[in-house]
């Protein structure tokens, strides 16, 4: 991956690619076919120990009569927020049981930058040959509002994997914060406004969409302190850095539970198993503060159907892993249903998603950037 390059860059070749794509190219579609019928291009056997090898249903690989051998090699899993995060987090638990099930190792890379967008548009014009995905979350669908002019088309420069999970987000303080409820937050953010901090992961970051619809619902703007991801900044947040941020329960679970920091809210409708103690932003007079954050997986829009499948049946094998449900109960949440976890599921999902946060960040009073 060329992680040097500019987002102005990406965003020219990016759309240098998309007119190339919206243009048939009979080229190419031959060499598909002809790749097709020769059963493979310049690509072997799965290996031998591989769970897919000899078998087209064991490993939820691409089938032998499909013409492509996949996987033959590492797999790499770009997460577009730095590691030790929730993203990251999501991202390594599913990552272990798709490994076994595709018999090949795959390599988790942080691609941090602009909110996310980096990496998406680093994935976007990536080979589209199911050797680079992208985990990347409800930031996907929430670019498109914020940014001016992004380098790539979420509906059109990917194909959707399948959907992964839906995560709360919690409202949280520094452990020496002087609020201790989600009224005395507002009153508190309301009133010193131009001392109070804000950590976010960059525009288009949950944390940041989350902060947006906080600022909004009290009516206030404070300093917002962006990082690379909100594993950095909880580090800056439990070490008193900053003064608040608002964040997956997959990054905030453990810090809540052994006081590295103060929960105030979860921003769903109801309270998490996993935090019992913590209240609803309904419950604390934040009814509209409402985020889940769902997450999902992409290859580049040219990327066989065949590979896609094999990716998609994947996820939806490693979803039934014990270990990922039971660390995800841990960290308040759980597998999306098997319905979800397929292509045409996530579409619909990303579509639907990409209307209704346009409208909410209209709302809001944001304009792009
Ligand atoms: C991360 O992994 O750092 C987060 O998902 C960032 C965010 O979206 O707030």
């Amino acid at each position: 991956m060329r992680q040097d390059r500019s987002l102005e860059s990406i965003r020219t070749s990016a759309a240098t690619k998309r007119r190339a794509r919206r243009t048939p190219w009979p080229a190419l579609a031959a060499a598909a076919l002809l790749l097709s019928a020769c059963g493979g291009g310049a690509t072997g056997s799965p290996p031998a120990d591989s769970p897919a090898a000899g078998s087209p249903t064991a490993g939820g690989g691409a089938s032998p009569t499909s013409g492509i051998a996949y996987p033959e090699g590492p797999i790499t899993m770009i997460v577009p927020f730095a590691a030790g995060g929730p993203t990251d987090t999501v991202t390594r638990l599913v990552a272990k049981p798709m490994e076994t099930i595709l018999g090949q190792t795959i390599v988790v890379q942080n691609v941090a930058g602009a909110g996310g967008t980096l990496a998406a548009g680093q994935v976007a014009e990536a080979p589209a040959d199911g050797y680079t995905v992208l985990m990347h979350h409800i930031g996907m669908s929430t670019a498109p509002s914020l940014y001016a002019s992004l380098p790539y088309d979420p509906l059109v420069d990917f194909k959707t994997i399948g959907l992964v999970t839906e995560v709360p987000m919690t409202i949280i303080g520094r452990p020496d914060f002087e609020p201790t409820t989600l009224e005395e937050l507002v009153a508190y953010v309301k009133a010193n406004a131009d001392t109070v901090t804000y950590a976010n992961a960059g525009i288009g970051a949950a944390s940041h969409l989350c902060g947006l619809l906080f600022m909004s619902a009290i009516d206030t703007k404070v300093t917002e302190v962006p990082y690379d991801g909100t594993g950095p900044a909880m580090e800056d947040l439990a070490g008193s850095q900053v003064d608040f941020m608002c964040d997956q329960t997959t990054n905030t679970t453990e810090q809540i539970k052994s006081g590295g920091v103060k929960a105030y809210a979860i921003t769903s409708p109801e309270r998490n198993d996993a935090l019992p103690d913590v209240p609803t932003t309904t419950e604390g007079g934040l009814p509209d503060v409402q985020v889940r954050v769902w997450h999902g997986l992409y290859v580049p829009a040219d990327t066989p159907d065949e590979i896609v499948q094999a990716l998609s049946a994947a996820l939806q094998a490693a979803l039934t892993d014990q270990n990922v449900i039971d660390k995800f109960a841990d960290l308040g949440t759980v597998p999306v249903s098997a319905d979800l976890a397929t292509p045409e599921g996530h579409t619909a999902k990303l579509q639907s998603e990409i209307e209704l946060w346009k409208a909410v960040i209209e709302a809001a009073g944001v304009t792009p950037q």
